[in-house]
């Protein structure tokens, strides 16, 4: 695989003797994802997904995708959490982080409906204004108040410019198979729809249409993506030996870090292109293991800009993070630093050195001075930033993440807890069941 996992740096702080077992847990929990013996045992169907995928389902992607990409100046992606953050991870990762969308061929790709703040989405009707617009909505449950009030006020805005027979093109929805509201919608209104499997819950669903389309219709090849996710999991399962198998390796790491007492992990790049992968990575892990009163806490950090920011706790507040880094060992571009005949900064002795070579520097010096402040830390290194190592980087990802949720005993696969915000939220906003609850939430905030 071109992804390494390098744990040198959590060797000081961890109890050797108690490795061997939670290596054995790791080991039947990697079985049971794929016998489906675990907790959450219906939710399981990204283990196989990249494999499975078959070719008349990625050709109905790339061809609405190019249908898309013909008619948008922008194509607005409507879902939040796992219906938003997948897509935007890989984007991110994978293109200019400046170069206008009119340069590249490709539409412009905005995200709504991954929050309630009015202000973005009343900008967001400015900058369309007259620009040619699509329209992704991607909702499982299709009653999530996010997305659902956001592609209110998307969809009137484009039968407003198209009338609504015309909609029907500009607007794409990904959904359950046949419950929930946006199903009877895009039926209704004779919506083009991609099902997301039952059994691929939100967070576990970027390699189902719901990241696919997105990133399809940005301009980056799908079936590389999906191929290193499928030899990601060829090269993870149950028939990879523990010590070869990066997966149960990552859980394993973080699981007795977790148990001396790291409660904290701290994902750190040092590209900012990465910074939607780690809140990817947050949402992933901290939905999937933040219950029962356990779980690491998934924090995230951006380097080197972030070391002028956190760098102070990470190196010498409370001794309860770890820090995990995605490191990407070669950058795209080659600039070279130049020589100053002042040097009144001082930094000649970097003249000629490639900025790349600097930022490593910043990174294996930080690595050093935080494992010596007592941060342990765990590297995942990718040679670079493609759409083959991003697809192995995701399934990486979501492997280990079901294997360290059930070493710690959890059901990674439900999030319970998600449900308390949104029933607060109705109550005081008077649904229709909710009065008593919503009386009792008032005299509360009075
Ligand atoms: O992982 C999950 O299941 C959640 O984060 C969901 O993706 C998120 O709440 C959005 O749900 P829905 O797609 O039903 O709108």
């Amino acid at each position: 695989m071109d992804i390494r996992l390098n744990v040198d740096g959590i060797a000081p702080f961890v109890d050797k003797s108690a490795e061997k077992n939670l290596i054995e847990k790791a080991v039947a929990a990697n079985k049971s994802l794929y016998e489906k013996t675990g907790k959450g045992n219906d939710f399981l169907g990204w283990v196989n997904l990249p494999s499975s995928v078959n070719e008349s389902d990625i050709a109905e992607i790339e061809l609405v995708s190019q249908n898309l990409r013909e008619i948008s100046d922008v194509v607005i992606v409507t879902g939040i959490g796992g219906s938003y953050l997948g897509a935007k991870a890989v984007i991110e990762a994978l293109s200019s982080s400046f170069e206008a969308y009119a340069n590249t061929g490709n539409p412009k790709i905005i995200f709504a409906g991954h929050h309630l703040d009015e202000d973005y989405l009343s900008e967001l009707l400015d900058f369309i204004g007259d620009k040619r617009v699509g329209c992704i909505v991607i909702s499982k449950s299709g009653t999530t108040t996010e997305p659902a009030v956001a592609f209110r006020i998307i969809k009137r805005h484009i039968e407003q410019k198209y009338g609504r027979e015309a909609a029907k093109e500009r607007i794409v929805a990904i959904t359950d198979q046949s419950r929930g509201a946006l199903r009877k919608l895009s039926e209704q209104e004779g919506y083009r729809t991609f099902v997301i499997p039952d059994d691929v819950g939100g967070r576990f669903s970027v390699l189902t249409p719901v990241g696919l389309l997105p990133i399809s219709v940005a301009g980056i090849d799908i079936r590389i993506l999906l191929k290193g996710a499928t030899d990601m999991e060829n090269a993870t399962d149950v028939g990879t030996p523990a010590a070869e198998n990066i997966c149960i390796q990552y859980a394993v790491a973080r699981n007795s870090l977790y148990n001396t007492g790291k409660k904290v992990e701290i994902l750190a790049n040092y590209n900012p292109k990465l910074h939607y992968l780690t809140e990817w990575w947050k949402q992933l892990f901290g939905e999937s293991e933040g219950k029962e009163g356990k779980g690491i806490f998934p924090a995230g950090v951006d380097f080197t800009s972030d070391l002028h920011s956190m760098g102070q706790y990470i190196q010498e507040g409370e001794r309860i993070l770890f820090e995990t880094v995605v490191s990407v060992v070669k950058p795209r571009e080659e600039l070279i630093i130049p020589d100053d005949a002042d040097n009144l900064d001082g930094l000649n002795f970097l003249s000629g050195k490639r900025i790349g070579e600097v930022n490593k520097m910043a990174e294996l010096g930080t690595m050093l001075a935080h494992v010596d402040g007592g941060v342990p830390n765990i590297r995942i290194e990718i040679p670079e930033l493609n759409p083959y190592i991003t697809g192995q980087l995701i399934y990486f990802f979501e492997k280990s993440c079901g294997i360290s949720g059930y070493i710690l005993g959890v059901n990674p696969f439900d999030q319970p807890g998600v449900e308390a915000y949104k029933k607060n939220m109705f109550a005081l906003l008077g649904k229709a069941g909710y009065e008593s609850e919503g009386e009792r939430l008032r005299a509360r905030l009075k």
